[in-house]
């Protein structure tokens, strides 16, 4: 998908922090906050834009480094040989590829060697003269914890080696994990003490290993298994990394019984679908199988980046979708009062995750998969933040009760109406509806829009809970002593928040008209109707014929900012802000054009637009719509029945974009 510059640089940035916020809970704290899907999705995302602009690559991101930073409380030791990750291939097509691109570098058959992927804590182990004498924890893959005094407390790893002739120096990298059977041993006893629960193996084993008090590791009968020789004393060279396996099975080290040696691509995928189908079977956690280059000079000659080996590929597995209950539905308001069903599920864990809620999306989906509550239902959780559920299990429907939309709103009690030609309901009582009048604060503070710094969803929550804001605009009415009281905040943040709130008066006047919240109003628009109406004042004055007139908005849209205008509340609002001081710029000179070289193709029918409506919405987006599939399309708009230039679609690996995925697609266009 073509990007302009300036877009990716902002996407880069957004993804880095968003990367390394996950890094540091996953690495740091043990507390993954996301799937690793999700996680993989993002990385992908982020090495894609960095392949496609090599100079927006920032020192800061996650690709330039291994990830986690240390937590206090060990000793820092600098690893001598960094400790790299891998590369992720998420499915067969990029196994393939992988594989090719080894390919082209040999003219020997490659061998690759196949290790079972442990989701667990990665160590460095160093034994000198046959003695255990470091372990090292990946830290930020250059400097780690020390962290021997707890790997000593794992029972299956020898002190001191037992062989005739024994290498004066090795550096070993292990995974240390935890088997299923003593995980769930640990969560019954923990239950029955009413003391929070782990989620999975993987977080126990973290969590132990790098508790400063090593009684807690020696209680969690932790494991260990070998899978690679950082450094090895000269004398025991190998020439594969194979032969270095069984050298450290000969010393009485762990390395797993699975690892398995395939002589061509049909049968590493051969090895992988095997285990994929043991995975339930075995005692412990895997999330995938590792691939190496076996050959150590072929190793060599591939290299590495300064995040991971070129000669290795971790082929992960798909993440699983599992059966729980629909319990209830409770319904949540947006921001522009747009009602989402929500299923309350039977807490389970998918994937080391654990969920309890899934979006319903709205009535029609609902009916479409006929989800009564009560019903056992396939929940799913694939690269989506929400989780997403599949379909409902009908051999197993008893005494279920039917969804339905109530009359009023579940936060004010108003009326809740159907919106026309749509799946959604929305309340219609925006003014003082509070879940409504807090989203279209934290809107108007974000970073896009006012760019409030400091005042985040909690504090905005807290300011209308205690009655201290009503509107938008209050935010500009706040004093010292309104912040100081609310929970959390000393005397510097409050002061902070309240300069950050003074600099956002100054702001562009197409940032103003997005912070506004007008329904389908994005930064692209916004940014159209800046340029076209130069004055706020011209703005308040607009009609639909004035409106028609700006390239790509469409009738929904203009139907839309007249509401706004027409709604007395809204001018009030407007003018409360001007007279609290804030000072729109006006850019005199600049004249916009909407497209943004993005042309997709629409084919089907469907639900909830019509073609009209279809193309408004992408041209809200700055994003054009044509009628014929080539090769420089950038997507394909599928509905129900789809014509021919679906499968022309798929020919020229277009990207496919459903109408369930459609608002979130369109999400990323600003
Ligand atoms: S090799 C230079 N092999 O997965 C390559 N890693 O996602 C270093 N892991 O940091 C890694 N099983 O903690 C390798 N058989 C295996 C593995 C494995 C689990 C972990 C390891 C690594 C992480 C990368």
């Amino acid at each position: 998908m073509a990007l302009s510059k300036s877009k990716a640089r902002v996407k880069i940035k957004e993804l880095i922090t968003e990367i390394n916020y996950h890094n540091k809970h996953y690495h740091a704290y043990d507390d993954p906050k996301i799937s690793d899907q999700e996680y993989d999705l993002m990385y992908s995302e982020l090495k894609l834009l960095e392949s496609k602009f090599p100079d927006l690559i920032l020192e800061n991101s996650p690709t330039q480094n291994v990830g986690a930073a240390t937590s206090s409380g060990f000793k820092k030791i600098k690893h001598k040989i960094p400790m790299l990750s891998l590369n992720n291939a998420s499915d067969q097509n990029d196994f393939i590829e992988f594989y090719e691109k080894l390919q082209t570098h040999t003219e020997d058959n490659i061998k690759l060697y196949a290790e079972p992927k442990f989701d667990g804590l990665a160590i460095s182990i160093e034994y000198i003269d046959g003695e255990l004498k470091s372990a090292v924890t990946r830290g930020d893959g250059n400097i780690g914890e020390d962290v021997i005094s707890n790997i000593k407390t794992i029972k299956s790893l020898p002190l001191v080696l037992n062989s005739k002739k024994i290498p004066s120096i090795m550096t070993l990298r292990a995974e240390v994990y935890m088997l299923k059977k003593d995980f769930n041993n640990l969560n019954k006893k923990l239950k029955s003490l009413n003391e929070d629960t782990y989620a999975n193996p993987r977080n126990v084993a973290a969590g132990s290993i790098r508790q400063l008090d090593h009684k807690i590791a020696a209680k969690r009968n932790l494991q260990i298994y070998f899978h690679g020789v950082a450094d090895m004393d000269p004398n025991f060279a190998q020439e594969t990394h194979s032969s270095y396996m069984n050298l450290l099975k000969k010393f009485g080290l762990p390395v797993s019984e699975l690892n398995h040696s395939s002589s061509n691509l049909d049968n590493a995928i051969k090895y992988y679908k095997e285990i994929e189908k043991e995975r339930e079977n075995l005692p412990y956690e895997i999330d995938g199988v590792v691939f190496k280059v076996d050959n150590l000079k072929l190793q060599k000659k591939l290299g590495q980046t300064s995040k991971a080996p070129k000669w290795s590929i971790a082929y992960k597995f798909q993440s699983a979708s599992k059966i729980t209950k629909l319990i209830d539905v409770t319904f949540q308001v947006g921001r522009t009062g747009i009602i989402t069903p929500v299923a309350e599920l039977e807490t389970l864990n998918i994937g080391g995750v654990k969920v309890s809620r899934a979006s319903l999306h709205n009535m029609d989906e609902i009916t479409k998969k006929d989800i009564q509550i009560g019903d056992y239902v396939l929940v799913k959780r694939a690269g989506d933040v929400i989780p997403d559920i599949v379909k409902t299990i009908i051999t197993k429907r008893k005494n279920t009760k039917k969804i339905l939309m109530p009359k009023h709103c579940p936060a004010c009690g108003s009326i809740i109406k159907k919106i026309e030609t749509q799946a959604q309901y929305r309340c219609i009582n925006q003014n003082s509806c509070k879940p409504q009048i807090k989203q279209s604060i934290i809107h108007f503070a974000s970073r896009k829009a006012m760019n409030i710094d400091g005042l985040g969803d909690s504090i905005i929550n807290d300011l209308v809970e205690l009655k201290k804001i009503f509107s938008y605009a209050d935010i500009y009415t706040l004093r010292y002593n309104d912040l100081i009281s609310l929970d959390r905040m000393g005397d510097l943040s409050t002061n902070n928040l309240l300069k950050s709130i003074e600099k956002s008066k100054n702001v562009t006047f197409d940032k103003f008209i997005y912070a506004l919240g007008i329904k389908e109003v994005g930064e692209t628009t916004a940014k159209m109707i800046s340029s076209n109406f130069k004055s706020i004042n011209k703005f308040f004055k607009t009609t639909n014929d004035d409106l028609e007139y700006i390239q790509d908005i469409g009738p929904i849209v203009s139907k839309n900012i007249i509401k706004f205008i027409l709604d007395k509340k809204n001018i009030e609002n407007i003018k409360n802000l001007l007279k609290y001081g804030v000072n729109i710029e006006y850019n005199l000179n600049e004249k916009l054009t909407n497209s943004k070289n993005e042309s997709f193709v629409i084919t089907g029918t469907f639900n909830n637009y019509t073609r009209d409506d279809l193309k408004e919405l992408l041209a809200a987006k700055g994003l054009l719509v044509s009628n014929n599939i080539s090769k420089k399309t950038s997507g394909l708009i599928v509905g129900d029945k789809p014509g021919s230039k679906y499968q022309k679609a798929l020919d020229l690996k277009i990207k496919i974009i459903l109408e369930k995925d459609l608002i979130k697609f369109l999400e990323e266009f600003h």
